[in-house]
């Protein structure tokens, strides 16, 4: 492929949770700018209406046993793209730099002497609790969080996981429905029966749904889980705030009482 006259650049932008309007003015200008965009499989679609009528879009998505491309087959377009077109924005859900392999990309357009730029996005591990009311940091009730995966390139939980039910921080655990029986077992070990959880699918989207429970009934949420849709656990006494919880607990109470 030639060089062309153009600067070759690429633009990693965060494209936000879902809501189409939770992505930044950065990033929403760097799309209208874009030559090129490629873009993941999380990313509001809505949002390629806003690119240049002449722009590339490419969809690069990796979604469970559905790849589009390989990640090495994703770096390897980039730095193409950028040489041959110009501009290319990597659009990525959330944040490009959280769980999202944007430190890899980076690395090799970097070694590839083509210019890179991060714009930061808002993350599904803090937007999708706060849509929801839930606040993942609360005076008197919990004083940091820990966002962990729920599934290691091997495909097993994180060992954090382990690490964070042993503290008393609230933790959001992404990438984890799938292991979602092994995550409860982990932490009920350290934390009390009677936690709170929530799982919070589709978040920001028209779509998003939240089921609330506690850890020692953690089975009942099973059969609810929708393993196509994207999904955030959040673990501890801040899911309590949610009014949801509030009507659980007086159910329990008066089914109790019968
Ligand atoms: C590969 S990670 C990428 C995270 C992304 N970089 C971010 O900052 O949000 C994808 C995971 O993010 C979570 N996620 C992303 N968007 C979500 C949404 N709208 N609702 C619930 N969870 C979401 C899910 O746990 C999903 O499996």
């Amino acid at each position: 492929m030639k060089r062309s006259m153009k600067n070759p650049k690429v633009i990693l932008v965060g494209a936000g949770p879902g809501a189409v309007d939770l992505v930044t003015v950065k990033g929403f200008n760097a799309i209208k700018n874009a030559n090129v965009i490629l873009y993941d499989a999380l990313v509001n679609k809505e949002l390629l209406q806003y690119a240049s009528p002449t722009s590339k879009c490419i969809y690069v998505g990796k979604r469970f046993n559905a790849h589009a491309f390989s990640q090495e087959d994703i770096n390897q377009l980039l730095v193409d793209s950028a040489i041959e077109f110009g501009v290319v924005v990597r659009l990525k859900g959330g944040d490009p730099f959280v769980f999202g392999r944007g430190g890899e990309e980076v690395n090799f357009i970097e070694s590839k002497g083509i210019e890179v730029e991060v714009i930061p996005g808002v993350s599904s591990a803090l937007a999708v609790p706060t849509s929801q009311g839930i606040p993942l940091t609360k005076r008197n009730v919990c004083e940091s969080f820990w966002v962990i995966t729920g599934t290691t390139s091997d495909g097993n939980i994180s060992k954090d996981i382990a690490l964070g039910a042993q503290s008393t921080a609230t933790l959001v655990i992404l990438m984890g429905l799938r292991n979602f029986s092994l995550i409860m077992n982990e932490v009920k070990k350290y934390r009390h029966k009677y936690t709170p959880f929530a799982i919070i699918q589709n978040g920001t989207l028209a779509s998003e749904n939240i089921l609330i429970e506690t850890l020692v009934n953690y089975r009942n949420a099973i059969d609810s889980i929708d393993y196509t849709s994207p999904g955030v656990i959040v673990i501890g006494d801040v899911v309590a705030e949610h009014p949801a919880f509030l009507e659980e607990e007086i159910q329990r109470v008066l089914e109790s009482s019968i």
